[in-house]
């Protein structure tokens, strides 16, 4: 298997709804929802990959690092690297049917476990996105994240219930989803939350609760306050609100606000190792990764994750040995330049 072959199966498999760019930077596709693209202008998925290409590594090679350490613990997770898998639904709709939603939750679930990562698993407006997601999960004995979206609250708790009784680590709700028309549309609401719906939310159920789509400060403290276990700095790859920032640019001013009190993870553009190791320098704990991944399941099916996953591995390796970081429970944000 090699990136070339599952590029370019992966174009003739979206026919037409991702068209495998030479760089995945949301200028094709820009408006494209349904579709792989960024919401309206889709400047904020473009703004992820720009606030990661504007960030730069110092290279130092006069040090004693000769075997960085890629392994981390996230929410009592165990993890080869800190990479995980981001949430993707809909991709009937999404990806004009290139993989059914049941296929795909399996390509990510069980591609990521042979990487040594973990996948999510989404939610939508039919019930068959979660239910594939949980069969998924089920399948491989819990090892997976379903994602909620943000349903009212009781059916929130109900189906964290659910990834909880397969043995799943942990629950995610994106709250970005907030306003999603199409959820809307199909009789079933979504809506802010406020910190004392998070809390029981957070009461309710019985494993650590991550919310996702998290980009200012003042929310991550709220969900602070609200006794959520982590966060993810996302924008759901653009597709929520038009012209946010990139996650790259908000991510130091919520680690300050937060770091060492929850979790903080972060998604957007991660195209690399060399970004993930930037967002680590930045202030995450682990990253997500969603459309690569996308490309690769649907190029290469399981195994195409898991090579996806390994190349991005050795890609951080050789990051870590060239800025001289040791750890990536320890990355300093002096190899930024
Ligand atoms: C087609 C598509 C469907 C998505 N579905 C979900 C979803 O169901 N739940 C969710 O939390 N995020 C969803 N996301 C957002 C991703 O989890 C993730 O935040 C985003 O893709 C990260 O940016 P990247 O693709 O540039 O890596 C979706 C993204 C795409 C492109």
């Amino acid at each position: 298997m090699d990136i070339k072959t599952i590029k370019t199966t992966a174009k003739e498999k979206f026919r037409g709804s991702c068209r495998v760019c030479p760089e995945c930077n949301g200028v094709v596709c820009a408006g494209e929802m349904p579709g792989m693209g960024g919401v309206g202008t889709g400047i904020a998925f473009r703004h992820n990959i720009q606030a990661l290409a504007d960030c730069r590594l110092n290279l130092r090679t006069v040090h004693s690092v000769k075997n960085p350490d890629l392994s981390c613990r996230i929410l009592g997770i165990d993890l080869a690297f800190p990479v995980i898998g981001a949430p993707i639904g809909g991709i009937e709709r999404n990806m004009k049917g290139a993989l059914t939603e049941e296929e795909y939750a399996v390509c990510i679930v069980s591609g990521c476990r042979k990487a040594g990562s973990i996948g999510m698993t989404g939610d939508g407006q039919v019930p068959l996105v979660f239910d594939s997601g949980m069969a998924a999960v089920t399948n491989e004995q819990g090892w997976g994240i379903p994602t909620i979206k943000p349903r009212n609250i009781e059916k929130v708790a109900e189906m964290a219930n659910k990834a909880a009784a397969a043995g799943c680590p942990a629950f995610c709700m994106d709250i970005d989803a907030a306003a999603f028309a199409n959820m809307i549309s199909a009789g079933q609401p979504v809506g802010p939350k406020t910190i004392q719906e998070l809390e029981y939310i957070k009461n309710h159920t019985a494993i650590p609760f991550i919310v996702k789509g998290i980009m200012t400060p003042d929310d991550a403290e709220a969900c602070w306050q609200a006794g959520v276990d982590a966060i993810v700095v996302s924008n759901h790859g653009g597709r929520s609100l038009d012209h946010t920032p990139g996650t790259a640019e908000v991510l130091p001013y919520i680690a300050e606000a937060v770091k060492g009190k929850m979790t903080v993870l972060v998604d957007g553009g991660i195209r690399s190792g060399g970004d993930v190791l930037k967002m680590l320098a930045l202030g995450a704990d682990a990253v997500l990764i969603g459309r690569p991944l996308s490309i690769a399941a649907v190029g290469g099916g399981r195994e195409g994750v898991e090579f996806a996953l390994n190349k991005m591995k050795n890609e951080l390796r050789t990051a870590m040995l060239l800025t001289g970081t040791a750890q990536v429970s320890d990355v300093s944000v002096e190899i930024l330049w």
